[in-house]
């Protein structure tokens, strides 16, 4: 296989043995990028590589837990190596694991969640990022979600303001947060930085109740992995346009 062109886009996507984060994998595949298949089991990530390999694409799998440095900091290296950069980072894998009220959520849901949701992201984000800065248009897309929006979920007319999911929706929220902070610290550089709401997605992490498919699901998210020059950093947006924070 012929890696290292000039023009060729390496794209790193966490969690995309399955769901959203398989098809963002597939849809910048076709767009024409090298897609590195972020998974933290091995049999998974090779099954969804292989997958994707089986369609033409160019996709090889990446072992990468987010809640392990130790993988976070050896898929760097692997990355340096191989390529020398990284152009497009998509932290999508996340946990949902709310199922009572906030009243008598457990802490360690609690914790477990932002451990993957929120520290996560912010550890592989710190570590990708000098490779990002190796790449001439570097992307950063965090995988937030409707209920991490505080204008949506406090308006108790709003359609899903009754999924009051203190663990997740106050994960997201702090995704969006962080986004604009690192969009802020980057704003010199040409590294953007923006949140995806994917909208409801039929996945696992919701037993596919979900009433929109993987593919509407990844449009947003490939959207902004692919923005021009000109393109928005430290925005929120879904299909329709930004949303409200
Ligand atoms: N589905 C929706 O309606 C919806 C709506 C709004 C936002 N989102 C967001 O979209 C993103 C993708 O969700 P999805 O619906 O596609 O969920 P999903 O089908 O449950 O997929 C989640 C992915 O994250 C991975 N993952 C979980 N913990 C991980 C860890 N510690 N290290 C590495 N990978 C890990 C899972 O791997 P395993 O297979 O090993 O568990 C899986 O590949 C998430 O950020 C989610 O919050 C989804």
């Amino acid at each position: 296989m012929a890696f290292g062109g000039a023009r060729m886009k390496v794209a790193l996507i966490t969690g995309a043995n399955k769901g959203i984060g398989l098809e963002i994998a597939r849809q910048l595949a076709v767009q024409g990028c090298t897609v590195l298949i972020g998974a933290r089991d091995e049999q998974r990530g090779e099954d969804a590589a292989r997958q994707l390999r089986a369609q033409g694409l160019d996709a090889r799998f990446i072992q990468l837990d987010v809640t392990n440095m130790h993988t976070v900091e050896e898929a760097a290296r692997e990355i340096e190596h191989r390529f020398g950069k990284l152009d497009i980072l998509v932290n999508n894998a996340a946990i949902a694991q709310d199922t009572v009220p906030p009243s008598q959520l457990d802490l360690d849901v609690l914790r477990r969640t932002y451990d993957t949701n929120v520290f996560g992201v912010v550890a592989v984000t710190q570590v990708m990022l000098p490779l990002l800065h190796k790449s001439d248009a570097g992307r950063i897309v965090n995988m937030s979600s409707g209920l991490g929006s505080l204008t949506q979920t406090s308006n108790p007319d709003w359609g899903f303001a009754h999924v009051n999911l203190l663990a997740y929706n106050s994960s997201k929220t702090a995704i969006n947060a962080i986004t604009v902070q690192f969009a802020t610290e980057l704003r010199n550089t040409p590294i953007k930085v923006n949140a995806a709401d994917p909208g409801y997605v039929a996945t696992d992490l919701n037993q596919n109740r979900g009433h929109r498919t993987v593919e509407q699901g990844a449009t947003t998210p490939v959207r902004l992995a692919l923005l021009p020059a000109d393109g928005p950093t430290a925005g929120y947006f879904n299909d329709d346009g930004p949303v409200p924070w």
